[in-house]
C-alpha cells in the first residue's frame, strides 16, 4: 500500500511546465489560492521582496509575450502573473527568493488542476517594458512571469528542449561522474 507521504513524494514530481491551454478562464478564487500560497513562501529575512501582478486582459498578454525569447504562449495562456523583485530590498538573495516563490505559485497551480510555465523576460529594456506594462513603479523589477490555465493536450512535434532529469545518483556524486 502507497503511504500519504509516498503519494505526497511523487506528486511533488509531477509538475511538468505546461505551455499549451484550454480557452477556460482561470477563476479568480484560483488566482487568491495561488497568491494565498504564494504569500507565504520564506525569503531571506523575510524581506519578502516581492509583489504580484495578474494579466488577463489579451491584448496585456500578447504584448508581454513579446518580451521574452520563449514567451509566446504568454498570448495564449488565460491568465498570466507577473513576479515583481525589489533588489535593494532583496539583496544578494533576491534571485533565490524569487525562484522559491515562483515555485511556490508552481505547486499551489498543480494543486489546482491548472498548468504552468515560468517564463524569462530579458534583456533589461523588456523588463523595464514589463513593469510599466503592468503599472508598477521602477523600483519593481518583473524578471520573471508565469503562464497559468487548465492544462491542453500537447501538439505534436518535437521540443528543442531536453526532458526528463539527472538520476538522484548523479545529483549526489555517487555516479562519479564528476
Ligand atoms: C527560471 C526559469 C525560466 C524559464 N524560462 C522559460 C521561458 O522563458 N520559456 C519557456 O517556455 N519555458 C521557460 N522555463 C520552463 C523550463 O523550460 C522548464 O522548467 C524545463 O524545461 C523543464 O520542463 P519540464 O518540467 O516540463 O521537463 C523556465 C523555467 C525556469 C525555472
Amino acid at each position: 500500500m502507497v503511504s500519504r507521504a509516498e503519494e505526497l513524494l511523487d506528486w511533488l514530481r509531477t509538475p511538468r511546465a505546461t505551455r499549451w491551454f484550454t480557452e477556460e478562464p482561470v477563476a479568480e478564487r484560483d488566482i487568491r489560492s495561488i497568491c494565498e500560497v504564494a504569500r507565504w513562501t520564506g525569503s531571506a529575512r523575510n524581506r519578502q521582496p516581492w509583489r504580484l501582478r495578474v494579466a488577463t486582459e489579451p491584448d496585456l498578454r500578447r504584448r508581454l509575450s513579446t518580451l521574452g525569447d520563449y514567451a509566446l504562449h504568454l498570448a495564449n495562456a488565460p491568465a498570466v502573473l507577473a513576479i515583481a523583485v525589489d533588489p535593494e530590498l532583496g539583496g544578494r538573495d533576491t534571485p533565490f527568493d524569487e525562484g522559491r516563490l515562483c515555485q511556490s505559485i508552481v505547486l499551489a497551480a498543480h494543486a489546482l488542476g491548472l498548468g504552468s510555465c515560468p517564463v524569462t523576460l530579458h534583456p533589461e529594456q523588456n523588463v523595464a517594458a514589463a513593469g510599466r506594462l503592468l503599472g508598477l513603479t521602477a523600483r519593481w523589477q518583473v524578471r520573471h512571469v508565469v503562464a497559468l490555465g487548465h492544462p491542453a493536450p500537447r501538439p505534436p512535434g518535437v521540443s528543442a528542449i531536453p526532458t526528463g532529469r539527472l538520476a538522484a545518483s548523479a545529483l549526489l556524486g555517487e555516479d562519479h561522474a564528476g
